[in-house]
């Protein structure tokens, strides 16, 4: 049942052909008035095929509608708080892209859907956690920058020969390096659970996971999985969208304190006021826009095949 904070949302969303993204971190009231609910991978994709609407309103964080916006440079893409922002987008800038292209002439350079558009017009292609393996692996060449976040350079290492030089030092996401030994405890306490974890996740967690997935692979895991218990192990509302669309099954956070702090700035009210005042609206240069367009377009290309 929506509260009327919601029904007006929907109301205007309505009156202004207005489209709500949402990625599978917000909190679960949001997740009640998405249009489309997903992954990085998933929500580029979609940003990638509006047609109708001339708004969105983009519930993430900047580099996410920033893509959204990159994709599409004629419509109106909202975020409806102008600090929501990824920490570990922030900590590859394109200056150093732009170094290390130099270091290493002839590598290819595949940077994390996790960057700012000025770092993602210096790269030859993107990945996303949900497809970082399928992306290295479509390149012919056998030398391959990638940053910035340094467990799922480590996970994308252990499914290729190519040599992969991650930059910068120590990128990484902090709700994720959150994760230590709780997982072995949990595995001990339910035996019959399998533990879901992200490959933000330090390699160790990895390790003693089940499977290491994307945001959107759990959802779609878990959906499909005959078992009835799941230990979760990246940010807390990930457990709110799988408990909704899974009732009958157990799903145990790892950590209940993994929440990422800024994913977490979106609120209902924020989005009526993004609305009702068409802002905050995500501005790309043109120029970096459509560089970073090439590599956002052969992700996508890639990742249909
Ligand atoms: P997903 O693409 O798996 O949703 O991950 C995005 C993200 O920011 C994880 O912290
Ligand atoms: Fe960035 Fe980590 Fe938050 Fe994902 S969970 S948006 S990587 S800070």
């Amino acid at each position: 049942m929506l509260n009327d904070l919601q029904k007006e949302i929907l109301q205007l969303k309505e009156e202004k052909n207005a489209i709500i993204l949402a990625h599978n971190y917000q909190t679960g009231d949001i997740q009640e008035i998405a249009d489309y609910m997903g992954d990085s991978l998933e929500l580029c994709i979609k940003a990638s095929e509006i047609e109708e609407s001339d708004i969105v309103v983009f519930c993430g964080v900047d580099f996410m509608a920033e893509t959204a916006a990159i994709l599409n440079p004629d419509k109106k893409i909202l975020i409806p708080d102008t600090k929501a922002e990824c920490p570990m987008a922030a900590m590859l800038p394109a200056d150093e892209v732009k170094k290390a292209k130099m270091r290493h002439p002839g590598a290819a350079v595949v940077l994390y859907v996790n960057t700012l558009a000025e770092a993602k017009a210096e790269a030859d292609i993107l990945c996303t956690s949900s497809n970082a393996v399928k992306i290295v692996e479509s390149l012919k060449e056998d030398t391959i920058l990638f940053g910035p976040d340094m467990n799922l350079a480590a996970y994308v290492s252990g499914f290729t020969d190519k040599e992969i030089i991650h930059i910068p030092e120590g990128g990484h996401c902090y709700v994720h390096k959150m994760f230590t030994g709780e997982i072995f405890f949990l595995r001990e306490k339910y035996p019959d659970a399998e533990i879901l974890v992200h490959p933000e996740c330090n390699p160790e967690i990895q390790e003693m996971a089940d499977y290491v997935l994307s945001t959107g692979g759990m959802v779609s895991h878990v959906k499909e999985s005959p078992k009835d218990t799941f230990i979760i192990g990246t940010e807390v509302d990930m457990v709110t969208r799988l408990r909704r669309e899974n009732p009958d099954k157990t799903i145990i956070p790892a950590l209940s304190e993994a929440i990422c702090e800024t994913m977490k700035l979106n609120t209902l009210e924020k989005i009526k006021n993004s609305l009702i005042n068409e802002e905050f609206i995500v501005k790309v240069d043109e120029e970096i826009a459509d560089k970073a367009r090439s590599a956002v377009e052969r992700m996508i290309e890639v990742s249909k095949r």
